[in-house]
């Protein structure tokens, strides 16, 4: 269509969304495949929402977002301790990812390279890719459980880098970067002047007694980081399209003119009720439990197949297990496993080239399904 942009032209469907519309034709699939909370909002906030509505919160915002929800998120969330202004250095976006998609949109400029591990969540390469930026990859594996090491960062830094993102809890691997790795990388953008970028996302849904520290916590840290985060995982609001941004408050008041002239705010009754979301802490742990409980039935059944390998993943609702031993490669081993025995998992590869060997498999879905999805997955590996 000679109307689109040669840039638009390039954009391509997602493997994941691949994925799901090869089993939308079949019926009988269970999806292990899906990365979001199964389970509705919590009630409490669906009420809240319509007493929003009622309220007549029903207006654009402010383009940075309603003061008295930023002034909640530096109080009560995870920042509580890092003193950001509300009004200067927090920016209430449409999810996570219009925050990334803002951030990029004023960062970039042609050539800049930013630090993307291999395997993740490829959103990130996309946006970078759009916004005329270069995501570099920094490979990792199995053995270092998929944490960067800080060598091999160091060895893609070019006088190009100008960012790195860090995604701990991960998606797609469930690691969770150790605090020592997280001090050293801090070390390292300081010393090569680079930003980073924290995608926080997943930072409620941490088990074993996993933590995941604030990189901005780290000395000198809190001036070249931007942490991005959502309500969207910690309290199953995907739909509802609310994260934020904070961080250094010239890049902040960019973002927001920004929003300004593309969309101006995220949707006024999702930020009110995220605000009161923050009072309620105990909601998101609800989450949490149900998620480690599914964790240890996953764990406890991947154990049992012969031939799969895993870390334990200490955080988010991923698990990414080594099949390379089944001797196909992880798109084909996740087509059969579909066609076969209609169970949905994710090819390690849509992550990156360090994925392929692995799949990513989400206990997102009811008890119940996980233990069936588990059955047809060992009668899978018997059959291979
Ligand atoms: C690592 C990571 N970051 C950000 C997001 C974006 O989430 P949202 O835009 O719903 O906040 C996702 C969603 O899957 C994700 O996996």
């Amino acid at each position: 269509m000679k109307w689109i942009n040669e840039k638009a032209k390039t954009l391509q469907q997602g493997a994941i969304r691949a994925m799901f519309d090869r089993a939308n034709k079949m019926t009988g699939v269970i999806s292990l495949g899906i990365g979001e909370p199964d389970m509705s909002t919590p009630k409490l906030l669906c009420e809240v929402c319509k007493e929003a509505l009622d309220k007549g919160i029903t207006h654009y915002t402010p383009n940075a977002g309603l003061l008295s929800f930023r002034q909640a998120i530096a109080e009560k969330s995870h920042l509580k301790d890092l003193n950001y202004d509300p009004h200067t250095e927090i920016i209430v976006t449409n999810g996570g990812m219009g925050a990334l998609s803002l951030l990029f949109l004023v960062l970039l400029n042609k050539g800049d390279e930013i630090l993307i591990q291999d395997p993740q969540w490829l959103n990130y390469v996309a946006q970078v890719d759009y916004c005329d930026g270069t995501a570099v990859r920094v490979p990792t594996d199995f053995a270092h459980n998929f944490e960067m090491q800080p060598e091999t960062i160091e060895n893609c830094i070019t006088p190009n880098t100008k960012a790195l993102i860090i995604n701990t809890p991960n998606n797609p691997t469930g690691s969770v970067m150790t605090r020592d790795t997280m001090e050293k990388i801090a070390k390292l953008a300081v010393k090569h002047d680079l930003m980073v970028i924290s995608d926080d996302v997943y930072n409620t849904l941490l088990y074993d007694g996993a933590e995941a520290p604030c990189i901005a916590s780290f000395p000198d840290m809190k001036q070249r980081t931007m942490i991005i985060n959502s309500f969207s995982k910690s309290f199953a609001m995907t739909g509802w399209r609310i994260g934020y941004a904070a961080g250094p408050a010239e890049i902040v008041d960019r973002m927001t003119k920004c929003q300004e002239n593309f969309n101006a705010c995220a949707n006024a009754p999702g930020q009110y009720t995220c605000a009161v979301a923050l009072d309620h802490p105990e909601l998101s742990e609800e989450l949490r439990q149900i998620f480690e409980r599914r964790r240890a039935i996953l764990l406890e059944g991947l154990a049992k197949i012969d031939g799969i390998r895993f870390n334990e993943p200490k955080g988010a609702f991923y698990a990414f297990a080594d099949i390379s031993s089944f001797g196909l490669s992880s798109v084909e081993f996740c087509n059969r496993l579909l066609d076969e025995q209609k169970v949905v998992c994710i090819p390690g590869s849509a992550f990156g080239e360090c994925g392929n060997g692995f799949i990513r498999i989400a206990y997102t879905c009811l008890d119940e399904k996980l233990y069936e999805a588990l059955d047809r997955i060992e009668t899978f590996c018997r059959s291979i």
